[in-house]
């Protein structure tokens, strides 16, 4: 397996470019089997989990292609992918599959509405708490879905297709809601979601399947109507930018100090962390199609947080917000309430000299003046880069091993982290 050498202590200066979002593309993705028309998606992220659902999608019978590079293009704005489900092939996704991403979960909604059957693996994916699927079945059901478990796999019908409902998820899900929202397109009559979760790749998916013909009006709001169609048509949608990711850099240049552009940047999808990383004594710009973290010398406030659905501060970022803090002036306060055992990259930041405790879902950073390089292991792929942030701050060598989470999720790491100073490199699995 790849590792990677941190060497730490350089203060980062320069431009990176944000990719595509995963956590769009890959319910983008999934949207092409609601229809027999081809979806181009632009800005694709090349990640590790693009691959595998293009493997899941193929398996399903989509036909895709994937453009060349065309002359200039240095690669950093993506791929655009061609993705045609001219006909269904099987409705079945394997556990073989299904165990290793849990977003490809989210093909029963689409296959259901669009066959009238599928049978989907329960899932797998990051190992961050129990992570049910129950608001998934709930909100197919309530479209008219007979939904049975057999031998690990959800087995869905609708033999005479989906019905539009009203349905009101008691907890905000994201993936529970793509899966509502992309089925309810189809569906006979209108479906009302409730509760639904706001998140801007919600917005991302509901926009491109406007482009395709879908009838949506509440975008971005937590109450979504949709007017069911027979069928849908092709688009060309660009994903949008990624804010984990976005996020992820601005924590990496508040660490080390210095000046960093981030270019592409929806700073409208970060109110919530950029207001966290102000009070923390960070400096950002915001231009319409960048954002620029600074921290030159400043010192680093302690803050307190909580994870929530989005327009909250989110857990994708948490982790790596506890590596700021790490070295901040004070005891900082971070509370997970989405997700039950998301703190498995305390006892890793530990290794590099955090001062961290925990009780409950509630962490307590206390600030420390230097983080010392050690050998440390990725446990999921937020966690994971959380490593890498309080790496590039640490005196000496960090060797993160168990890299193939950061593939699943970062394009390109290493050379952007490079290309703004910092000492990253990939070691080769001997
Ligand atoms: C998505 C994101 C993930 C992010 C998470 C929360 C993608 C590909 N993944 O994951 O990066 O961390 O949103 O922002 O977009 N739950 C249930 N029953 C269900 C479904 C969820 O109880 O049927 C619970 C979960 O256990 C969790 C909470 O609801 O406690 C939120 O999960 P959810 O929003 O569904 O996360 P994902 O869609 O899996």
């Amino acid at each position: 397996m790849d590792r990677i050498r941190i060497r730490g202590g350089k203060i980062l200066n320069g431009d990176i470019q944000i990719s595509g979002a995963k956590n769009a593309a890959l319910p983008l993705m999934i949207a092409s089997l609601l229809t027999g028309k081809t979806l181009t998606l632009r800005n694709v992220p090349r990640l590790a989990d693009v691959n595998l659902l293009l493997r899941i999608l193929r398996n399903h019978g989509v036909d895709m292609t994937v453009d060349g590079k065309r002359a200039g293009e240095d690669g950093s704005l993506g791929e655009t992918i061609h993705l045609s489900a001219a006909t269904i092939a099987d409705t079945t996704a394997p556990y073989e599959l299904v165990s290793r991403m849990r977003a490809s979960f989210w093909v029963l909604g689409p296959l259901l509405a669009r066959c009238g059957e599928a049978k989907v693996s329960l899932p797998g994916g990051c190992a961050i708490g129990t992570r049910p699927v129950d608001l998934h079945l709930m909100a197919l059901e309530q479209l008219g879905g007979k939904i049975d478990i057999e031998a690990g796999y959800v087995v869905a019908k609708a033999p005479n297709g989906l019905k539009g409902n009203r349905v009101v998820f008691p907890k905000v899900s994201v993936g529970a809601t793509h899966n509502a929202l992309m089925a309810s397109t189809l569906a006979k009559g209108e479906t009302i979601i409730e509760n639904a979760a706001q998140e801007p790749e919600i917005g991302d998916v509901a926009a491109c399947l406007v482009k395709m013909g879908a009838k949506i009006s509440g975008i971005g709001s937590s109450t979504l109507h949709v007017e069911g169609v027979d069928e849908l048509k092709g688009a060309d949608h660009s994903v949008l930018a990624d804010r984990i990711e976005t996020g992820t850099y601005a924590m990496a240049a508040a660490i080390t100090g210095g000046e960093v552009t981030l270019k592409g940047a929806r700073a409208d999808h970060l109110d919530s962390m950029i207001a966290a990383l102000r009070q923390a004594g960070v400096r950002i710009d915001v231009t319409q199609s960048a954002m620029r973290i600074s921290r030159n010398g400043n010192r680093l406030y302690p803050i307190n947080i909580e994870t929530m659905p989005y327009p909250g501060f989110p857990t994708d970022l948490q982790a790596q917000m506890m590596a700021l803090m790490t070295m901040a002036d004070g005891v900082s306060t971070i509370r997970e309430t989405i997700f039950e055992n998301r703190f498995m990259h305390v006892q890793e930041l530990a290794r590099l000299g955090a001062e961290i405790s925990l009780s409950g879902d509630t962490a307590h950073v206390k600030g420390v003046h230097k983080l010392t390089g050690a050998q440390v292991m990725a446990t999921d792929l937020r966690a994971s880069v959380s490593l890498v942030i309080a790496a590039l701050a640490a005196e000496g060598e960090t060797v993160l091993h168990r890299v193939y989470h950061l593939d699943r999720g970062f394009e390109r790491l290493e050379a952007k982290l490079q290309g703004c100073g910092a000492s990253v490199e990939r070691l080769a699995a001997a």
